[in-house]
């Protein structure tokens, strides 16, 4: 077998090397001893061994497993009418990697959203205008979420673009200071009327400020003294422009979408009969697979094309030393959902109907006590540290904590689906082996070409 797909690979290799030197970073040492680059300039790795299907998939799990891939077309997001419109995504990219709406001048969305790292930053948990105790989470696929942020704390994309322009540990901005910026602006200017309309005239400094914000936590100082002293109208021509950002993010932010990994591959061959794309998964991730949805429960939760789902479970976690408090998820952040400005059951939604129905019977249970969101499967391979707190480092440490459940919650109850796996290592192999399956090897670009 392995020699069989170095001849297969050898005639779409370039001879890059030799001798006993290491192999140059990229390329792979063949079996004649020599160093080989495979299709460097795709890319691409060299073709697996054509094993097709490995293990025994019954009618029940090969039921589950076909309408789980393809990804399906982008849920609408109704109360953004902008959400699919191109000249908005356009703008919204430009306005995501724009660092001086912040503070410090220095950060903008992509400071901690990096494209390269799958639009996360690799960090156990984030650090902008101050520590912000919160893994990033990964913005690729996001538009497939119905809850947004680990908590659910906003109902849409664009609910959550605001916060952490203002959010005082993330990007520390003010409202009225953005839509400055954007107004003074030749650029940015024109590409948010050709969106929106005209921008109002902030001409006037006795009714505009250079900055403001309502600001809760800081209600004497002179952002909230500012804002406060505007009249309520000046307020909502402010506000409407602040949520149009927003509006613009939400949709260059639907645009970041993953392609084909290794398990579509499989699941397209699965679905007729095609042994060389069935090869995309290794015999490990085969076997993997087959623990993933049997025996070992993984999609009561993580379930469906994306691999995640609406449920907030609370999966026994302790806090860790570099978490600043202990994080109570979902049972805080429903209050958040009645009292955002920026949601969709709010007065700047273009569907205020579809964002109170959303909202319709949800209120605080124990059993949202530390419980946060079914975060999605797809991509691990790029999103170290993993966890709404960074808590694990690695997958085989997540696959430990589910394997034996050691630690005890700090608040709330562990969900009582949960049962120590009491796999051996190889079985927790395969499924590691399952889960990067799920990885496709490059991030989206998005609307960048
Ligand atoms: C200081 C780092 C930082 C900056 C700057 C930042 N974010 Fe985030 N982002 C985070 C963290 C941390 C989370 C997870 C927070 C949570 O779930 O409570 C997050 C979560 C998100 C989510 C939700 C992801 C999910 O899975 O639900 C979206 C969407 C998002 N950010 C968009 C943005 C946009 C748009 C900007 C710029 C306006 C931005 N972020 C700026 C750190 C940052
Ligand atoms: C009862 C629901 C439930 C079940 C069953 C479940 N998970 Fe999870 N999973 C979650 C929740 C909720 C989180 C996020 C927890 C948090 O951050 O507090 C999570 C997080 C993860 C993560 C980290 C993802 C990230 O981006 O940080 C991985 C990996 C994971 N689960 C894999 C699995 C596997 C593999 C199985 C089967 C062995 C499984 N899960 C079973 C609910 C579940």
């Amino acid at each position: 077998m392995e020699t069989r797909w170095f001849h297969a690979a050898l005639a779409a290799a370039t001879l890059v090397g030799c001798g006993d030197e290491p192999c140059p970073i990229g390329s792979i040492r063949a079996v004649d001893g020599l160093c080989y680059l495979f299709e460097a300039d795709t890319g691409q790795r060299p073709p697996a061994p054509v094993q097709g299907l490995v293990v025994d998939l019954d009618a029940d799990i090969r039921a589950r497993v076909l309408p789980t891939s393809p990804l399906p077309a982008l849920p609408a997001s109704p109360s953004n009418r902008v959400a699919d419109d191109p000249g908005a995504a356009a703008l919204g990219e430009a306005l995501f990697f724009e660092p001086r709406f912040s503070r410090s001048g220095q950060l903008s969305c992509a400071s901690c959203h990096e494209p390269e790292r799958f639009y996360g930053d690799g960090k156990r948990v984030a650090f902008g205008e101050e520590l912000y105790p919160r893994n990033t989470g990964s913005l690729v696929n996001v538009a497939y979420y119905n809850w947004v942020l680990w908590d659910g704390g906003c109902d849409t994309i664009w609910c959550q673009a605001n916060q952490p322009l203002e959010n005082r540990h993330e990007m520390n901005a003010d409202r009225m200071g953005v839509v400055h910026i954007l107004a003074s602006d030749a650029g940015l200017r024109s590409s948010y009327e050709m969106v929106f309309g005209a921008l109002p005239d902030l001409s006037d400094t006795e009714r505009f400020p250079e900055h403001a914000r309502p600001d809760h936590l800081d209600p004497e100082g002179a952002l909230n003294l500012d804002w406060e002293a505007m009249t309520s109208n000046d307020q909502v021509l402010v506000n409407t422009a602040f949520a149009n950002v927003a509006k613009a993010l939400e949709a260059y932010q639907r645009t970041l979408v993953s392609t084909e990994s290794p398990y579509d591959t499989f699941v397209a061959g699965l679905a007729e009969e095609d042994a060389v794309q069935m090869s995309a998964l290794s015999p490990a991730a085969q076997r993997g697979l087959v623990l993933f949805f049997g025996e070992a429960g993984c999609t009561r939760c993580h379930s469906g094309a994306h691999f995640a789902s609406d449920q907030f479970v609370n999966v026994g976690l302790d806090t860790r030393s570099w978490l600043l408090y202990e994080d109570n998820g979902r049972f805080e952040a429903i209050e958040d959902l009645y009292e955002d400005t920026f949601v969709a059951s709010g007065d700047y939604s273009d569907d205020r109907e579809w964002g109170i129905q959303k909202l319709d019977g949800l209120e605080q249970t124990e059993t949202m006590q530390a419980a946060f969101r079914v975060p999605t499967l797809r991509n691990l391979t790029h999103t170290a540290p993993y966890m709404h707190g960074g808590h694990f480092d690695t997958l085989a440490e997540v696959l430990g904590h589910y394997n034996r459940l050691e630690e005890t919650t700090f608040e709330g109850v562990r969900d009582p689906r949960l049962a120590p796996l009491a796999l051996s290592d190889a079985a927790l192999g395969d499924l590691e082996a399952f889960l990067r399956s799920l990885s496709t090897e490059a991030a989206p670009r998005g609307r960048r070409r």
